[in-house]
């Protein structure tokens, strides 16, 4: 699919999706959570758009993903679905939405797709959420996987800044992929976790695997967005790069009109009714 024959007129579907990867071609993901930068993004050539549990942190100012709620993520769906047209949006089931009961997860995803708008849902793990996926699957709602690090899971694994999958590690976190895509997920999410078990698992799947930290052998890649413009400070994760500097674009911005408002430069004429 060339830039041209991506849809113009109608949203991305998973079909596109995996066309797309098909033909060997490679797509882009990104997370978003309002309307105004998910419309940007759509328009810079992300074909699917991430609402993701990262709300937490990225909105909500947590220190991790887990206490994000379906209350505080389906208005960000919302949002998102609001600001774009063609992107295919991707909704999040956060910490506790779905572990309990694929029942709990199928009137979780069902309010992502009712409420929300979104089009896909994601969620974390291998063998435990099969029975969740196939049931959403034969509801007809698509589901993406995730595996390696799943920062849900953050008090398990011990913290968010290790790599997953190494050693025999990797045999099972391949194993989980095959039964994930068996189950029927369009895509998976491979995060940190050594490049060249992304590129097995890469391999080994027909559908889409989607890297965030999994190497340059994956079909998709995703970063959350602020990680990428420069906005998050402190230490970032090895897969992070940089494409902007915002914080600091921001920061003078916003440091140029206090100084304006305190020599009373701002506003000028210009700026004032007659
Ligand atoms: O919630 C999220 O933003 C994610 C991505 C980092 C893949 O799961």
């Amino acid at each position: 699919m060339t830039e041209s024959t991506w849809p113009q007129d109608r949203r991305v579907t998973v079909r596109d999706l995996q066309a797309a990867t098909d033909r060997g071609e490679r797509w882009a993901m990104l997370t978003s959570y309002d309307a105004l930068t998910a419309g940007i993004f759509e328009r810079a050539g992300v074909r699917a758009l991430l609402v993701g549990d990262t709300a937490a942190q990225m909105v909500y100012g947590h220190d991790t993903t887990l206490p994000v709620t379906m209350d505080q993520l389906v208005p960000l769906v919302q949002a998102v679905v609001r600001g774009t047209r063609t992107a295919l949006i991707v909704a999040d089931l956060p910490l506790g939405a779905y572990q309990a009961s694929p029942q709990r997860a199928f009137d979780n995803a069902v309010r992502h797709l009712k409420e929300g708008g979104a089009q896909a849902v994601k969620l974390e793990g291998g063998q435990a959420v099969l029975p969740a996926v196939r049931m959403l699957v034969q509801a007809g709602i698509p589901v993406m996987g995730h595996l390696g690090l799943t920062p849900q899971s953050v008090h398990v694994l011990g913290g968010t800044g290790r790599v997953q999958g190494r050693g025999s590690a990797g045999e099972r976190l391949l194993e989980d992929a095959l039964a994930l895509e068996e189950a029927g997920a369009f895509a998976l999410v491979l995060e940190a976790i050594p490049a060249e078990l992304g590129n097995r698992v890469s391999a080994a799947l027909r559908s889409p695997t989607v890297g965030i930290g999994a190497g340059s052998s994956c079909d998709a890649q995703i970063m959350v967005w602020q990680d990428l413009a420069g906005l998050t400070t402190g230490h970032v994760p090895r897969f992070v790069k940089r494409y902007a500097e915002l914080d600091d674009v921001l920061t003078r911005a916003v440091a140029d009109y206090v100084n304006e408002v305190a020599e009373g430069t701002y506003p000028a004429p210009e700026h004032c009714y007659a």
